[in-house]
């Protein structure tokens, strides 16, 4: 039997830490650079689409997977996933709901240090009578390591290090303990935040406090239909890209946190409600924050290069200069609610990250959760490093697109096949629908039989080889008149490739660019080397799967 015994104190507080977990710096930062970046109005139904045929879903797989993998005493998807079925193989591919979240956690717990950090600065008045292209050389300054400004040596790591630690702190104190009360002060806040935000956002009008546009502008931006890119696959791609990130799905973390619901508790509508909580939040409020008040200052033209370059950094470069205008009293209380938001947001979501770690250390290892919280703390510091001392040559960007990104689809393919598939729609029906407080749509057998697998399939190989300027058509000539697909930068193979690092490579070497030609043959060594070093810690996490199997084997317990 395990020794893992923690479950959760209340009802609510479990919808409250499952939605804090979806909740998080995707529905604030990266949702509204996403639907500039396809289009603003043309993302909305692509991603609704993608929410209701593909979300839902695998909200409810992975839910019902957890509670009844916590009913056998496994807490995340190695031992999950051999419980459906017994081939030996599923547990390999179930440690990407332990690697994904580790991985993720130590980029994310990055971001979420900048919160603490620009909390900070807009307190002590680093931001004050600084213009927006300062603010924005700040954060430059800021991720180059380069604080002098600040007078704290190596700045961001020390932030690093203290996010990370309050984390781990907060996860040694267990489920009740820790992260249901971090959620029940951090979800409120952030609602009451939010909601002030919005308000400022939505009522700013041009002429007043500086304001050059109506907020509204940036709303009808987002909101304002424009149907002609909903043909275009790669909106598509984004929109599921979007909804896997936002709701925590294809990673292994809703499983962890389902394994700890009692056997006969309800699961579809708990389900329901954190997923479409995480929706509202993030349609109406984080729609209504960082696009409307950025337009409403820099206008349209400004926002779309600035998120063209880098999405998730945009609320740090701009905001801090924004609420300035707000004058002394509101612009301050307004960063700090901006980024207190972002970092209740954020560390709701990266606690949910460190849990399948802590809960296969605690299964199989019988460690106490005070160690296997620490030993999470040390494995990310570990990943976390790299990110961010090696943050200008794009290791950041590389854990965010192959784990952030591609991983979710993978493993979303995956357990879908398994529990539909491979277990059985049949039982996986029964498991999801046993002891629901609420009627799940018939139709859902359907959907999560055939029309989920089959999206994630067009998703991924339309991820495979995603063509530039999603103009599939262009690229599908040249490739019959012989000269080859034209890739996007973001499609799967020409990230292989290093398509994007090599043209700027070769425009360096033609304009004679020395200094850059360096850096960029730097950077693909240390591109290619976080992929490799991603690849390690994917093994060593099947190593330490197997080493467990074997000692279930030797003492004869059951998966
Ligand atoms: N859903 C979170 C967000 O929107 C991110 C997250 C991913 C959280 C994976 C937990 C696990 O920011």
């Amino acid at each position: 039997m395990t020794t893992n015994q923690d479950s959760w104190g209340t009802r609510v507080g479990l919808i409250l830490a499952m939605a804090g977990n979806a909740v998080g710096l995707g529905n604030f930062l990266r949702f509204p650079v996403q639907a500039v970046q396809n289009g603003g109005g043309a993302f909305i139904i692509p991603y609704l689409v993608c929410f209701l045929l593909m979300g839902i879903p695998l909200l409810w797989v992975e839910w019902s997977m957890g509670r009844l993998g916590g009913s056998r005493g496994h807490h995340s998807t190695p031992f999950i996933m051999e419980t459906m079925d017994k081939r030996r193989f599923w547990k390999y591919l179930g440690v990407f709901g332990i690697f994904t979240n580790i991985v993720v956690a130590a980029y994310y717990c990055y971001i979420e240090s900048w919160t603490m950090s620009w909390v900070y600065h807009t307190i002590v008045g680093t931001f004050d009578g600084k213009t927006q292209t300062e603010v924005a050389g700040f954060f430059a300054h800021y991720v180059d390591l380069d604080t002098s400004t600040t007078g704290i040596p190596y700045e961001p790591v020390v932030f690093y290090i203290l996010c990370l630690a309050l984390n781990t702190y907060i996860l040694s104190k267990g489920l009740s303990g820790g992260i249901e009360k971090v959620a029940k002060i951090g979800m409120p806040l952030l609602i009451i935040f939010g909601v002030f935000l919005a308000y400022k956002g939505i009522t700013l009008t041009a002429g007043e406090d500086g304001a050059v546009f109506d907020g509204t502008l940036g709303l009808n931006f987002l909101w304002e239909p424009q149907f002609d890119s909903l043909t275009n696959l790669n909106v598509w791609l984004a929109a599921a890209g979007q909804i896997f990130f936002t709701l925590s799905v294809g990673m292994g973390t809703v499983h962890c946190y389902a394994a700890y619901v009692k056997k006969k508790d309800d699961i579809a509508l708990n389900a329901m409600t954190a997923g479409w909580t995480n929706e509202f939040v993030e349609v109406l409020l984080g729609a209504s924050i960082l696009i409307p008040i950025s337009v409403g200052y820099l206008g349209i033209e400004k926002v779309v290069e600035l998120t063209s370059s880098g999405g998730l950094g945009l609320g740090f470069k701009t905001m801090p200069y924004l609420f300035e205008q707000w004058g002394d009293v509101i612009g301050t209380m307004a960063g700090i609610a901006f980024f207190g938001l972002l970092f209740f947001a954020g560390i709701t979501s990266s606690l949910a990250m460190g849990s399948p770690w802590i809960g296969f250390m605690k299964d199989e290892f019988k460690l106490s959760q005070f160690s296997a919280s620490w030993s999470f703390g040390l494995v990310v510091l570990a990943l976390g490093m790299p990110t961010v001392f090696l943050f200008n040559y794009g290791v950041f960007d590389e854990y965010d697109y192959w784990v952030g990104t591609v991983a979710l689809v993978v493993f979303a393919l995956t357990e879908i096949i398994l529990f539909s598939w491979v277990f059985g729609l049949d039982k996986g029906w029964k498991e999801i629908t046993s002891g629901a407080d609420m009627r799940v749509p018939r139709i859902y057998r359907y959907i999560i039989k055939w029309v989920t697998p089959i999206m994630l399939i067009v998703v991924f190989l339309g991820s495979l080889i995603t063509p530039q300027g999603g103009d599939w058509a262009a690229s599908f000539y040249s490739l019959i008149e012989g000269n080859g697909w034209i890739f996007s930068d973001q499609a799967i193979i020409a990230k292989l490739q290093n398509q994007d690092i090599y043209a700027s490579l070769d425009l360096a070497i033609n304009t004679g660019n020395t200094e850059q030609i360096t850096f960029l043959k730097d950077k693909l060594g240390f591109v290619n080397g976080s992929r490799l070093f991603l690849l390690v810690i994917y093994l060593l996490i099947c190593g330490i799967v197997y080493k467990a199997y074997s000692n279930r084997k030797k003492e004869g317990r059951r998966i």
